[in-house]
């Protein structure tokens, strides 16, 4: 079985200690690429230095993720400063997007969706695919995705409903969803509905890996040798032969980026 892992953050203090066994389980498992998401501007650092260490198989995706959408304009001018330096070894800007999980004050708010926007923007300069993170935000998103149509996008962990996914299909854009751990929760239904009504030729495998592992394990650290856990599950939601289904998923996950051979 070939496979993807088109969203995960080996950066992470969790991970990066340990990053070569779970580089070698992912390899075991079948995992030919997986992509890095940048949330941070520190976090460019780890995430360029492994794709230096493990050039045909670690990629690398810079962004600022919301949560740090109160940071001052010096930090985001250095963000992008590095992301233009680096556009040679960049296959997409991520993760970037709207969150309104923890705080819904005006002015974070604001922030968030301008840093969104100007993200976008940049994306649409340098002719990348972004990758997004939406919680809560449904709506917001939707909006500027509509108003600023970028290329390719990638609805990372998508937790929208089926009218969501129905809405992005309609523009004129490269749209998939990112799918990982949690449609093998028993209680997940949305993202199962989401899975079934959408053709499989839109879904990207993810992990969100050292967050959200799929059952049997919920609530350890995530890394990309499950994502074959995440396959079997589409596969059953879908009726489909999971061999298959993996091979699709790998090439169009390759295509998407850019990297097919
Ligand atoms: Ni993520």
């Amino acid at each position: 079985m070939r496979i993807i892992d088109t969203h995960c953050h080996y950066n992470d203090d969790q991970i990066y200690p340990i990053v070569d066994e779970v580089i070698t389980r992912a390899k075991a498992a079948g995992v030919q690429a997986i992509f890095n998401n940048g949330d941070s501007l520190a976090s460019f650092t780890r995430i360029l230095e492994l794709q230096e260490k493990y050039p045909d198989f670690c990629h690398s995706v810079l962004g600022i993720h919301p949560e740090h959408a109160a940071h001052d304009q010096a930090y985001f001018e250095e963000s992008y400063r590095q992301i233009k330096n680096n556009i040679d070894k960049i296959s997409a800007i991520g993760e970037i997007g709207l969150d309104y999980h923890y705080s819904k004050d005006p002015e974070y708010v604001q922030a968030q969706k301008f840093r969104f926007i100007e993200q976008v923007r940049l994306a649409k300069e340098l002719h990348l695919p972004i990758v997004v993170h939406s919680r809560d935000a449904d709506f917001d998103t939707l909006d500027i995705i509509r108003q600023e149509l970028p290329e390719k996008v990638d609805l990372h962990c998508y937790s929208g409903s089926v009218e969501i996914a129905r809405e992005y299909l309609k523009l004129p854009i490269d749209f998939r969803i990112g799918v990982g751990g949690v449609c093998t929760f028993k209680n997940a239904r949305v993202i199962k509905e989401v899975i079934q009504y959408c053709s499989e030729k839109i879904i990207l495998t993810e992990t969100d890996a050292p967050y959200l592992a799929p059952t049997p394990h919920r609530g350890q650290m995530n890394e990309s040798s499950y994502i074959p856990l995440i396959i079997e599950a589409i596969a059953s939601l879908k009726m489909m032969d999971v061999e298959e289904l993996a091979e699709k998923l790998y090439q169009q996950g390759l295509d998407f980026y850019g990297l097919s051979k």
